[in-house]
């Protein structure tokens, strides 16, 4: 069985969004510091190219969660792998994720946030699938691309962990589709 990817969003069209996005929010927090945190792995290669754009003074914290029965859709238990290094009590936190599938990631670690106390928090994500959500409650301030509903890689998001380093939004078929 051999995989194949097609583009979906090419490079230059994904560059030139990463660009608004950091315009828009430099303006949103003109005068204020934003504590930007990365949900690992694949959010790293969005939140470094974003943060790139961004005009305000910037720090940056990663935060690694699992989410419990693999395969490509989240099961809504979601295992912290490692926490933040800093305290954001007070902070004005960026929460920078890949994609939005279902919600539940994002829902699960706005929970225990807002039980941290930032002074406030806002959610960045690179792609959105809205026809997958199942937490409707996920409020997304910034958002790249709505896309379909096709498993997408590069970017920062991986099929296997492979393809995380593509410059652009590709979607992966299966040349023996029985074979999966
Ligand atoms: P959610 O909890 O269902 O929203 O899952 C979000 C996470 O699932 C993302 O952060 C990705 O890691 C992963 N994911 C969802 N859709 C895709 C996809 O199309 N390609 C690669 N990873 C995906
Ligand atoms: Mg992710």
């Amino acid at each position: 069985m051999s995989e194949k990817v097609s583009v979906l969003i090419p490079e230059e069209k994904v560059q030139q969004r990463v660009a608004e996005l950091g315009a828009q929010i430099s303006r949103d927090y003109e005068g204020r510091t934003i504590t930007m945190i990365c949900v690992l792995k694949g959010g790293v290669v969005f939140m470094c190219d974003l943060a790139k754009k961004i005009t305000v003074p910037v720090t940056m914290d990663f935060m690694s969660v699992s989410s419990y029965g693999g395969g490509t859709s989240s099961s809504g238990i979601v295992k912290i792998v490692k926490d933040l290094d800093q305290s954001i009590e007070g902070k004005d936190v960026l929460i920078v994720e890949d994609i939005i599938d279902s919600g539940r990631t994002l829902s699960y670690l706005l929970q225990i946030f807002k039980k941290r106390k930032p002074n406030s928090i806002r959610l960045c994500t690179l792609l959105d699938k809205p026809e997958r959500r199942v937490v409707p409650d996920v409020n997304v301030e910034y958002s790249g691309f709505q896309i379909p509903d096709n498993f997408v890689v590069g970017f920062g998001l991986d099929y296997d962990q492979r393809y995380r380093n593509l410059p652009y939004i590709g979607v992966i078929s299966f040349d023996d589709e029985d074979a999966r």
